[in-house]
């Protein structure tokens, strides 16, 4: 197969389960590749960013059958969900493909019995510890306990050996060819310490792979073998091919096929630089150019897993922030390689450090100037002196760096140099004084030099932080009144200049607005609830008398009617009875609990919680709930506890 087409640059994420809904470990994957492919727009490359959702198999199966769906019904309401949070996120991705869509299975489905008369599959036996209770095959590295048997690890009970019959894929005739491409080829996997795992890994040596289950009905079937359905890892790995046109668009495959660069978690390494070559190898594929695995997000110290329960939904900061903190804070606050801990402090005082303070106030001030002082109006002035060349030479000087880092992903290093020449640009205002300059007339042309240089840096500063945080970058564009795109001047393009003199400025709004630590982690924002209120709130709590405790009217209530609350999608209006009268109070559970999930049911409510008036409506009580990063979840009493009874 040839090299994509010259100027070409694939660049994937991960597809993303539809077993749960999207959290901030995944938003971390998709921004990134976002970043990137921005910043490689600008620089003249025709850019195919996909991403999209992996949607068969046992996970999926299993998820939906315990929320009373169908798979592709679960598939359906979670996508929804992952193309809500990429809008949020300001995500512009080329296309985002579903495995359930016909050409993908096709495409497999080709795939498969290509590589079935070539060979490289054929039927045998599979023998693998099963847990009953979960239905499948605990993975290879599940270790042994002292008997010989293996846990679960999902349900913590003993699994069996099973045998069934199964397709294999013939991974153990790849050992050499892989090591011998991952030789010629070093920078396959990024970064190098990942390349010397999969290298030991596949040194070890190599098994014959399981690509089939008889298990599992939620699958793509095997060709002329429906009894087998394609385990969702074959399956999902080919989206790489399928969603770039293979086998139905062979055009479109030509030019975009090998990816420059599969951008995954290290969670899915060898999957991706193990596995994936060796299929490709099989088909007569050219290899991908990279494989990127970026280190996790953790909270708490640990990764951020559903089953773990320490999940942050991206959305209770993106209401309050809009897209662009989150953005820079994921990329600016660790490598991409490295595993970052989580923690609302830390976001907030990087929104307020560097973008309110250091990047916010720049450019507020200099545009604002600009209009007290010019009109509005930028001109050259009088010739530059030293600091005026100085700050240019310093631009050229950061234009290449960042452009160096940001082409080897270095993300957050490119953020710094952005950063460093932001404080340059703000010692220099700090230095020249434009304030003081403005009131001696003779100053005219030194005052119009000194706002003309610090707009160019402003100028160029948008465009060196427009992969990351690309609203913003376009605000200070517009309020400078800048014609072009980022993507129309280009890399090359950029100069140290503003092109169309003399020219009129707007008033920008602000950029980013501070934001007190204390406000938002006790109080939050209007209609938010957050998880940093809870966290703080643990801790500083006094310990209450019992005499206390019993001032608390709690009570069992029984859930007659839901109804939405017009305007609020957090919110809902439920009429509740407690035995002795009815009552109406507004819970903001919209996001968690479907109206029918929730009449008839019976939950606690503190009855003497002094009336409050939301969005209009009174609420006369509150439905208790835990708060798990803003999300509630409610526990339910079975129908045998009479409504009213008393909680103790
Ligand atoms: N469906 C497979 C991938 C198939 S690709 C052919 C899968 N999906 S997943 O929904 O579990 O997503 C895993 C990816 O989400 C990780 O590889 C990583 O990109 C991202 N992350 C999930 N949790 C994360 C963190 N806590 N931190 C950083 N990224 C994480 O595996």
């Amino acid at each position: 197969m040839a090299e994509n087409a010259e100027n070409t640059f694939y660049i994937t994420t991960p597809i993303y389960y539809v077993n749960d809904v999207p959290h901030i470990g995944h938003a971390y994957t998709t921004i990134i590749a976002d970043a990137i492919s921005r910043f490689k727009k600008t620089t003249g490359a025709a850019v195919f960013f996909m991403t999209g959702t992996d949607e068969h198999g046992q996970k999926v199966e299993k998820a939906a059958a315990e929320k009373g769906m169908t798979p592709i019904e679960l598939a359906d309401k979670v996508v929804v969900r992952f193309e809500n949070l990429w809008k949020a996120l300001n995500i512009d991705y080329d296309y985002f493909i579903r495995t359930t869509r016909n050409f993908h299975e096709q495409g497999i489905q080709l795939i498969f019995k290509t590589l079935k008369e070539g060979g490289d599959i054929y039927k045998g036996t599979y023998e693998g510890f099963y847990c009953i209770s979960d239905e499948y095959y605990l993975p290879e590295e599940v270790p042994f306990e002292k008997d010989g048997t293996k846990i679960c690890p999902d349900c913590g009970k003993k699994s069996i050996v099973l045998k069934e019959e199964s397709y294999f894929f013939r991974l153990s005739e790849y050992q050499d060819k892989l090591l011998a491409f991952y030789e010629k080829n070093p920078a396959f996997v990024r970064p190098q310490s990942r390349m010397n795992e999969v290298v030991s890994f596949v040194r070890s040596g190599l098994k014959d792979l399981s690509i089939t289950r008889t298990t599992v009905k939620w699958g793509v079937p095997v060709p002329d073998d429906p009894a087998h359905s394609i385990y969702v890892w074959f399956d999902a790995l080919h989206n790489y091919v399928t969603g770039a046109g293979y086998d139905w668009n062979l055009g479109l495959f030509l030019e975009l096929w090998p990816a420059d660069v599969h951008l995954i978690g290290k969670d899915i390494l060898r999957f991706h630089a193990v596995f994936w070559p060796a299929f490709l190898m099989a088909s007569g594929f050219e290899l991908p150019r990279c494989v990127y695995g970026h280190g996790w997000w953790l909270k708490d110290e640990t990764k951020m897993s559903k089953s773990k329960g320490n999940v942050l939904d991206p959305h209770v900061l993106l209401d309050v922030f809009g897209p662009d903190p989150l953005r820079y804070f994921l990329l600016r606050e660790i490598p991409i390689g490295l595993d970052g801990n989580f923690s609302h402090e830390g976001f907030i005082h990087r929104v307020n450090s560097d973008l309110a303070n250091d990047l916010g106030n720049l450019v507020q001030r200099t545009l604002t100037m600009i209009q007290t002082y010019l009109k509005g109006e930028i001109s050259e002035g009088d010739d530059p002196q030293d600091e005026d060349i100085h700050l240019e030479e310093a631009f050229e000087r950061t234009k290449k760096a960042v452009f160096d880092f940001y082409s080897e992903f270095s993300l957050n290093r490119a953020l710094e140099e952005v950063w460093a020449y932001i404080g340059m640009v703000n010692k220099y205002l700090a230095d020249s004084e434009p304030w003081k300059v403005a009131k001696d007339p003779e100053l005219a042309g030194r005052l119009r030099r000194i706002l003309h240089t610090a707009a160019c840096a402003i100028r160029a500063i948008a465009f060196f932080v427009y992969p990351v945080i690309p609203q913003s970058a376009e605000k200070i564009w517009e309020a400078l009144q800048e014609k072009g795109s980022f993507v129309e001047t280009g890399y090359d393009g950029l100069e140290f200049v503003l092109p169309g003199l003399p020219r009129k400025t707007g008033r920008p709004e602000p950029l980013f607005p501070r934001v007190d630590l204390k406000e938002f982690l006790f109080e939050g924002k209007k209609g938010d609830v957050t998880a940093p209120k809870k966290e703080l709130k643990e801790k500083t709590m006094a310990t209450i008398s019992y005499p206390e405790f019993k001032k608390m009217d709690l009570r069992v209530a029984k859930i007659l009617e839901v109804e939405k609350v017009a305007g609020a999608d957090k919110l809902l209006k439920l009429k509740i009875d407690l035995g002795t009268e009815t009552r109406q109070i507004v819970a903001g559970i919209a996001q968690q609990y479907a109206s029918e999930e929730l009449v008839g049911k019976k939950a606690a409510v503190i009855v003497n919680l002094e009336p409050a008036v939301i969005r209009g409506i009174e609420s006369q009580g509150m439905i208790l709930a835990a708060n798990v990063d803003g999300k509630a979840t409610l526990a339910f009493y079975p129908d045998s506890v009479p409504t009213g009874a008393p909680v103790i």
